[in-house]
């Protein structure tokens, strides 16, 4: 169950029968919406990726109308809103400013929310003002996904988090212990390919140890046209009774 004091968090991915995420590698695999289907079932306030995922946003963005103001004083690292009460929001994780929203403020309708650290550069700050979208600090130079999450729920109210990738802040979150649960469609597809991103990818020594971390307790499964597989899972923290 989540802490009152952040949204209840659930990650939703695709993934091959190796894990593998990278969806459009899969030849064999017809092109379904089950995905964009389950994402309206799970019924979030909000969705969330990591900078790779959401870079694909960014690209498409067009520019701001006028170039910003190019001034020498500092801006406060106060969390700024410039749209409340949309009826969704598009969470951007991006821990040193490196997406370029220019005059995007909104995704298919949703309101674009950027989480920071206070170590971007003054200039990004003009520039996601001038744009129109929201952005809100988490940390000093990586992202505290506790004060993140709680963050989005105080000052923009979302209750319900869909977290959709990559690999990488998945497994950050999952390591940090704010997944609740996890929707996985597994596809009848293999990637095969080594190094290729999964659903949870924790770099370093500590991937030993997520198996030790979390307990994941099967909820649901439902079989999906096409040969997917829905998976619904509660993720539970290891307890020591577990570890005994
Ligand atoms: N199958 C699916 O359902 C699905 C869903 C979403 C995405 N995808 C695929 O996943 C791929 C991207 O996965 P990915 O794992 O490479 O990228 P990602 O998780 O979207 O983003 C990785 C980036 O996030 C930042 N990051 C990593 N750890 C962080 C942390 N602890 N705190 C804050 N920021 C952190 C880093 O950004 P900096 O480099 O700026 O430091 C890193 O480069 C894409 O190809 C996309 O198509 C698949």
């Amino acid at each position: 169950m989540a802490d009152a004091q952040r949204p209840y968090v659930i990650c939703h991915m695709t993934s091959s029968v190796d894990g593998r995420i990278m969806v459009r590698r899969w030849k064999t695999l017809d092109a379904d919406g089950h995905y964009e289907r389950v994402h309206a079932e799970l019924k979030g306030d909000a969705w969330m990726c990591g900078r790779v995922t959401m870079q694909g946003y960014a690209d498409s963005a067009d520019p701001l109308p006028d170039p910003v103001p190019d001034d020498a004083s500092a801006v406060s690292r106060e969390d700024h809103l410039a749209r409340r009460g949309a009826s969704g929001y598009a969470v951007a994780l991006d821990a040193s400013g490196r997406l370029n929203w220019g005059a995007r403020n909104e995704i298919e309708g949703d309101h674009v929310v950027v989480v920071l650290t206070r170590s971007v550069p003054d200039a990004h700050l003009r520039a996601l003002r001038a744009g129109g979208q929201s952005y809100l600090f988490a940390g000093e130079r990586e992202i505290d996904f506790a004060l993140a999450l709680a963050k989005l729920r105080s000052l923009f109210g979302i209750e319900r988090l869909l977290v959709e990738g990559g690999g990488r802040i998945n497994g950050s979150m999952l390591k940090a212990g704010v997944i609740d649960e996890l929707s996985l469609l597994l596809a009848p597809a293999v990637d095969g390919l080594p190094g290729t991103p999964a659903v949870f990818d924790v770099p370093g020594e500590e991937a030993d140890s997520m198996g030790s971390r979390a307990k994941l307790v099967l909820t649901a499964c439902e079989q999906l046209p096409g040969g997917v597989v829905w998976l619904r899972y509660r993720i539970n923290p290891v307890t020591d009774a577990d570890r005994a």
